[in-house]
């Protein structure tokens, strides 16, 4: 009897202790990822599965470093709440997609042909690691970290990033930093006033487009394919 009673308090703190358990663990997801698909495919969608020709109808800039082809909710309406999207890139040689982070997703980026690419990632002990990647090569940047590319290459780079979010937002580094007071920008670059008056002031305008390295950053087409610098 004793020895029942006993069983049956572990039993009920067990379930106690599992439920506690679960609830956390659901509240943890819901927190951490975008919300649940409720339907087979939005509404919105109007039926349609299929986005045709992203370079034309999808969030597309050509600029001199290349062509950036994204998605979103609008542009592709069955992608709603199903937590993904795509970003294609063309990247010149010396073009780089810069240095930036997604707030809200982790990235798996496939080089699909020409470069190759330098790209890499700082992780938040501010250890960098940089890669040369090859077509077939794939490559994460975990969410939030900052990371680029840069076609180091003498052939155009086709590669494809998947992102782990409908809306992963991208923040780009080096522009952000100048959106500050010249004073906030001065103490991160560790310059005087007027040296980060003059940073700012012939800093790139805030985008997401790739750019094109200057002819003096040090960039030769396919010449030193390497990760030193
Ligand atoms: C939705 O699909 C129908 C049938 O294909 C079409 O007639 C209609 O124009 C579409 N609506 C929108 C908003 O695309
Ligand atoms: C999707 O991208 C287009 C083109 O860049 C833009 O006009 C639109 O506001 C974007 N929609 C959303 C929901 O971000």
């Amino acid at each position: 009897m004793k020895l029942a009673r006993c069983s049956h308090d572990v039993l009920s703190v067990t379930i106690a202790a599992l439920l506690l358990y679960i609830n956390f663990a659901g509240l943890v997801s819901v927190q951490a990822a975008d919300p649940d698909p409720l339907v087979d495919v939005s509404p919105k969608a109007n039926g349609t599965f299929v986005l045709r020709d992203v370079y034309k109808n999808g969030a597309t800039t050509n600029t001199e470093g290349g062509t950036r082809a994204a998605l979103n909710i609008s542009i592709f309406p069955a992608l709603e709440n199903e937590g993904i999207t795509y970003v294609h890139f063309k990247v010149q040689p010396c073009g780089e997609n810069e240095p930036h982070t997604h707030p809200r997703a982790t990235e798996l980026l496939t080089m699909v042909s020409g470069g190759p690419i330098q790209a890499g990632v700082v992780d938040t002990t501010g250890t960098p690691h940089i890669y040369i990647l090859y077509p077939g090569d794939i490559i994460v940047f975990p969410r939030g970290l900052l990371h680029y590319e840069l076609n180091v290459g003498s052939t155009e780079a086709f590669f494809i990033s998947a992102l782990n979010s409908q809306n992963p937002g991208v923040l780009t580094a080096a522009t952000a930093l100048f959106q500050l007071p010249t004073r906030a920008a001065a103490g991160a670059l560790n310059q005087d006033f007027y040296t980060a008056q003059k940073l700012k002031a012939e800093s790139l305008e805030y985008s997401t487009s790739l750019i094109l390295l200057k002819k003096n950053a040090g960039c030769v087409p396919g010449k030193d394919i390497t990760t030193d610098y």
